[in-house]
């Protein structure tokens, strides 16, 4: 969604703001603006111009400056920021929900005469109701945003003390919000508030940050402390404060960031999505291998004894987009090896659905971000009902990582692409743990099946690195096939959830329309789409499943499909079939999707790539989903 930056101190703020968003593009950029307070004070003229795509305002003490489209454009209006004098200031990067992306639309917004300047992510969701009665009661609207409603709504409420101004919006706004804000009378101070969105604050010798994510500040600070929800914080050059909402002063503290800017920078590869597909075998092995000693499955970190595991009774797992598709290979995972029923909702399903579930049933929530709107209420959902909620999480510190009853961390590192890869492959690696886990826990895999499944666990890292040594075959079978219309993806069992993936990953970055069916079903309807040429991508790992989904792919290439088979090194029988196979090197079948899914996303990446798109950045999403 749209990433927030604010920075006071002894620099120049802008240059630092432009920096810091920059490094949030990733999370929208549709348009982008500073507010700075300018070290002059008011008195320039006003300058506002719509018109040319580009908009700088001036007249009080806060200057603006706005632009629609990628941040460069940012960064030549203001000559890298060193145009805007002022040490104290907030930027935004946005990803638009409520009116259409344009310079008026963009962030920062602001009351009338600018005495208060604010960005938001998030969703303010009375925005109307709060715009109907400031209307009638004289304030006016320049935009179609929901965030100059809480622009307004501060203006009313301030009477100099920005904290008590804060909290009287907090009790009338429904919905989500992360705000930066500044106020015209108070240079040199930022003030920040959160609601089910995130917001850190970072701070350093050369000043204080708000930032809505770590890279943006990394390169300044790894000193931050997570926002708690509900609170209010004010930053000078100096202090960082906390209030309540009963504005009340409280404590927070602060961690450091253990991870490198490098982490989150590029490092010679052409885009983030190839150089995260790299890092997986690293990525896996940083996960699954502090779980691991002599040969057995370590989950002491949740807080469940080995009782309250065996008592599980059901797993209800709950997700968005990959993390989901994660789900359904857990499924699958989780029912053979710990033999406990699992059902998987999409988590904006879940939240409204009213679910029923037994007394024992373990929720587990899954997600790279930890702030994806959806799988955060779906959370609040089951603890609500009283259900023990596991989180899988990336983001140390994140929402759900902080809110759910036990956390399960992927060690996947930053991950800046859209496209999310190397999050995926550890999220495979977490719920493998878990299964087998629980399946010990439960009695139903024994110590040897046990140290059988964690040895090829450990060995999975290396098999992606072979796999990633061949990826020009993929690069070469993508070329041909970047001006497809439809691709599809056939798979049955744990392969139709990799498929699921597969799928998924070439339409978000390629725009090519795709599709992904469990094999069985393409004769209840969907074998009608299949033409001359269509390719399809036939996904076989599984033994038992192998002669049926050999089955299905000559019914399609009978039909004029073009058939590429991803199969593991041994099923030479897929070139019966196959106009051209993939392969990947053997592994139990219970892990296999940690293999299938690498040429996977090599593929979307090059269909993408062969396009001239940008892979990193596709258009009309964002990285982490923080409004519904
Ligand atoms: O941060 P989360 O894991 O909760 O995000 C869930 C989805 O938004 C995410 O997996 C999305 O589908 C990816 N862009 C897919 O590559």
């Amino acid at each position: 969604m749209c990433g927030i930056v604010g920075f006071t101190g002894r620099q120049q703020a802008a240059p630092i703001l432009l920096d810091g968003l920059e490094k949030l593009e990733y999370r929208g950029y549709d348009s982008a603006g500073i507010a700075v307070a300018a070290a002059g004070g008011a008195g320039t003229q006003d300058k506002p111009s719509a018109q040319s795509g580009l908009h700088t305002e001036k007249g009080s003490s806060i200057e603006i400056v706005k632009a629609k489209g990628r941040l460069k454009v940012l960064r030549e209006m203001t000559d890298d920021g060193r145009s805007v004098p002022g040490t104290c200031g907030i930027g935004h990067t946005r990803w638009a929900t409520h009116g259409e992306p344009s310079v008026l639309n963009a962030h920062p917004h602001y009351a009338k005469d600018r005495r208060v300047a604010v960005v938001h992510n998030g969703i303010i969701e009375n925005y109307q109701q709060i715009r109907e009665k400031l209307t009638k009661e004289g304030f006016s609207f320049l935009t179609a945003t929901d965030t100059e409603a809480a622009a307004h709504l501060l203006d009313k409420y301030y009477s100099g003390n920005p904290i008590e101004a804060i909290s009287k919006l907090m009790f009338h706004v429904r919905g989500s919000y992360a705000l930066g804000i500044l106020f015209a009378d108070r240079p040199g101070e930022i003030y920040a508030v959160r609601k089910d969105s995130p917001l850190i604050v970072g701070r350093s010798e050369q000043g204080n940050f708000i930032a809505s994510d770590v890279p943006a500040i990394l390169k300044y600070t790894r000193d931050v402390c997570f926002i708690p929800n509900l609170e209010i914080v004010k930053l000078t050059e100096t202090e960082i404060h906390f209030y309540n909402v009963d504005q009340e002063e409280v404590e927070e503290t602060f961690s450091q960031i253990n991870w490198d800017t490098e982490a989150a920078e590029k490092g010679g590869f052409a885009h983030f999505m190839l150089k995260e597909i790299y890092e997986q075998p690293k990525a896996v092995r940083d996960t699954v291998s502090p779980r691991i000693s002599e040969g057995h499955v370590n989950l002491d970190e949740l807080g469940m004894s080995r009782e309250e595991l065996a008592k599980v009774s059901r797993i209800q797992m709950v997700a968005c987009g990959s993390a989901y598709h994660v789900c359904m290979t857990a499924k699958y995972m989780i029912e053979q090896t710990a033999r406990v029923p699992v059902d998987v909702d999409l988590a904006s399903e879940f939240r409204y659905r009213n679910p029923v579930m037994e007394k024992d049933t373990l929720v587990i929530v899954v997600s790279q971000s930890g702030e994806t709107a959806d799988s955060l209420a779906a959370l609040r959902e089951a603890k609500k009902l009283g259900y023990h909620v596991l989180g899988i999480v990336n983001v140390v510190g994140s929402s759900i990582a902080r809110e759910a009853d036990s956390v399960f961390y992927t060690w996947a590192g930053p991950e800046i692409s859209v496209a999310t890869t190397k999050a995926y492959s550890t999220q495979l690696a977490a719920v493998y743990l878990l299964a087998i886990g629980l399946g010990r826990a439960k009695g139903v895999i024994d110590e040897i099946a046990e140290t059988e499944m964690v040895e090829e666990l450990s060995r999975l890292p290396e098999k992606i690195e072979r796999i990633l040594e061949e990826k020009e075959r993929i690069q070469w079978f993508a070329n041909k096939f970047s001006h497809s219309k439809d691709i599809f993806f056939i798979g049955r069992g744990l392969d139709y959830a990799s498929s699921l993936e597969g799928s998924l990953k070439l339409k978000e970055i390629s725009y090519i329309h795709s599709e992904a069916y469990a094999a069985g079903e393409l004769k209840h309807g969907t074998i009608s789409l299949i033409e001359d040429g269509i390719l399809v991508v036939g996904v076989a790992t599984q033994k038992s499943l192998f002669e049926k989904l050999i089955s299905n792919m000559v019914e399609v290439k009978s039909r004029g499909a073009y058939v590429l088979g991803v199969t593991s090194y041994g099923n030479y029988s897929m070139e019966d079939v196959a106009n051209y196979t993939i392969y990947v090197p053997k592994t139990m079948e219970c892990f296999a999707a940690s293999l299938v899914v690498v040429p996977l996303q090599l593929l979307a990446y090059y269909v993408a790539l062969g396009k001239g798109l940008d892979v990193d950045k596709p258009r009309n999403l964002a990285k982490s989903v923080t409004v519904e």
